[in-house]
C-alpha cells in the first residue's frame, strides 16, 4: 500500500503513545529509522507488519489496531490535504457511502497504482443500509468498522454495526448499518483535531 497509509499508522501511534511506543513498534516491525513516503509504494506486509507490531506492543487485538486506525484515517486524510475530497463525496453519510468507489477513483488520479477496494450499497432506508466491501487484501473488515464509525462521528450519527462474511460468489464483507442521530449535536469533523 501507498507510503501515506503507514505514515498515518505513524502519525496514529505517535500521536497517542508517544514517540517511544513508536521506536519500539517500529523496530519490533523490522522497519529502519527512515520516514515513509506517501506517494510510494510499499509491500502491504510492512502494514500487516507494523499492526502485528503495534499489538504486541501496546496489548491490544490486531482488530482493535485496525479499528482505531480506521477512525484516525477519516480525521487524518482532511488534515493532510485531502479535506476538500473528503466534502466532495458527501454531505450525508448515506450520500458518502453511495460515492466511496467514486472517492478512490478520484484518489487514483494522485496515487496511479491503487489498489482499492470496491463497497456497494443496498437496501437503503430512512435510518440505515447495508453495504458490500471488496477487497483482494485479507482481515481489513475492521478497519472498515472503524472508518464507519469515523464516518458516523463525521456526519453526528451514532451507528450500530453488524457484520457478516459472505463467501457465496464473489466473497466480501456485510455490514448492516443502522444510525441515529446523535444527542449532543457537535460541529462537523474535519476541521477537528480531536
Ligand atoms: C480522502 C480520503 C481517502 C484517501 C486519500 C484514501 C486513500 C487510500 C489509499 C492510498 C489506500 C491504500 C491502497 C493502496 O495503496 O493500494 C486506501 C485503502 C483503503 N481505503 Fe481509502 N482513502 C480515503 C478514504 C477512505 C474512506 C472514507 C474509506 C471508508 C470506507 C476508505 C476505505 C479504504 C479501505 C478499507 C482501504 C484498505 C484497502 C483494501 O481494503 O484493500 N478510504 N485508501
Amino acid at each position: 500500500m501507498y507510503g501515506l497509509i503507514n505514515k498515518a499508522v505513524e502519525g496514529l501511534v505517535r500521536s497517542r503513545f508517544g514517540d517511544d511506543a513508536w521506536a519500539r513498534i517500529r523496530t519490533r516491525a523490522g522497519l529502519p529509522d527512515e520516514p515513509f513516503v506517501s506517494m510510494e509504494q510499499y509491500p502491504d506486509k510492512t502494514t500487516y507488519d507494523l499492526v502485528a507490531a503495534a499489538s504486541a506492543e501496546l496489548g491490544a487485538p490486531a482488530e482493535a489496531i485496525l479499528e482505531e486506525f480506521g477512525r484516525y484515517w477519516t480525521v487524518y486524510t482532511a488534515e493532510v490535504g485531502y479535506g476538500e475530497l473528503m466534502r466532495s463525496a458527501g454531505s450525508t453519510l448515506p450520500e458518502f457511502l453511495r460515492n466511496l468507489d467514486q472517492l478512490h477513483t478520484r484518489v487514483q488520479l494522485s496515487f496511479p497504482h491503487l489498489s482499492p477496494p470496491s463497497f456497494a450499497v443496498q437496501g437503503e432506508h430512512a435510518d440505515g443500509l447495508d453495504l458490500q466491501y471488496y477487497s483482494s487484501r485479507p482481515g481489513l473488515a475492521p478497519l472498515v468498522v472503524g472508518l464507519l464509525r469515523g464516518l458516523g462521528e463525521r456526519f453526528n450519527l451514532d451507528l450500530e454495526l453488524k457484520s457478516e462474511r459472505v463467501e457465496v460468489g464473489r466473497a466480501h464483507d456485510l455490514f448492516h448499518i443502522r444510525w441515529t442521530a446523535r444527542a449532543n449535536q457537535g460541529s462537523a469533523r474535519g476541521s477537528s483535531t480531536a
